[in-house]
């Protein structure tokens, strides 16, 4: 059982001065799963990203990633130890190319690996596993566009790109569908999905949008003015009348 557990958060709590954004949140993500947390806006979703993956420090509990605890390391190291987070669009490089977006991320990871990429081979190697990652995106086609022209939703698959470039067991992504058209949304919905299926890696997501949830997560854990409300199912989310409160007029049926 425990094994399985790829993240587990205990009694975890962030203050901003006297208010508490993040209340006593306990959670276990199972490796292997597609897992959202949920939570209307100002739930405290971001915050808890941010605190997971080393943005901010908690004010108090304890994260656990594989077995090791993670709780005030820098978001750099928790990264390497192979958590993956989406990094805002501010932080593509614009005026690159796609290509170059995603083989700057490769180097930066290799850099401390330098011996697995010896010679000559080194950048052909890099290239690759560079448009092995686009294909998986879809982006193949686009890889020589410069970043700026992108459609919204390809440059959100980019910064997921790069999250994939330091070989994570695990990807963040907050909110992934925020501020995108229903094609965009769906589009990104079927990628994790697409990415899920072919590199097993554990997905965990923020979401305000139930209806992208319910469509793909295999577990939901449901925030509420910072503490954990409900967690289970999608069919068990759907039915909690807590939630649908917490909702009040929502599109939990949409
Ligand atoms: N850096 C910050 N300083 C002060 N308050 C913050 C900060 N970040 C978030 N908050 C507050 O914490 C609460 C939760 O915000 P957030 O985590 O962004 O919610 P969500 O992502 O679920 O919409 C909100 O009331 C917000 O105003
Ligand atoms: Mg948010």
């Amino acid at each position: 059982m425990e094994d399985k557990v790829i993240l587990s958060i205990e009694n975890l709590s962030k203050a901003f001065g006297k208010f508490y954004a993040i209340k006593k949140v306990s959670l276990q993500v199972s490796k292997g799963e597609i897992t959202a947390l949920i939570g209307p806006n100002g739930a405290g979703k971001t915050t808890f990203y941010n605190v997971v993956t080393g943005k901010y420090k908690p004010t108090s509990g304890r994260i656990l990633f594989m077995g090791r605890e993670i709780t005030n390391l820098p978001a750099h190291k928790i990264a390497r130890l192979g958590l993956g987070r989406s990094f805002q669009i501010t932080n593509i490089f614009l005026e690159n190319t796609v290509e170059e977006n995603i083989l700057a991320a490769l180097v930066s990871y290799h850099r401390k690996g330098l011996s697995l990429f010896k010679g000559m081979n080194r950048y052909k190697d890099l290239l690759e596993e560079a448009h092995s990652i686009l294909e998986m995106l879809g982006l193949k086609d686009k890889a020589q566009e410069t970043a700026k022209n992108l459609a919204y939703g390809d440059k959100r698959l980019v910064e997921i790109g790069i999250a994939m470039a330091v070989h994570p067991k695990m990807i963040m992504l907050d909110e992934p569908t925020a501020g995108m058209t229903p094609e965009e949304t769906e589009r990104m919905v079927s990628m994790i999905q697409t990415l899920f299926q072919e590199t097993g890696i554990t997905f965990f997501l923020t979401e305000h949008d139930m209806k992208v949830v319910f469509s793909i997560a295999h577990r939901i854990f449901v925030l509420h003015q910072g503490s954990l409300l409900a967690q289970g199912t999608p069919e068990e989310i759907r039915n909690n009348p807590k939630v649908k409160e917490a909702y009040l007029g929502g599109s939990l049926d949409a």
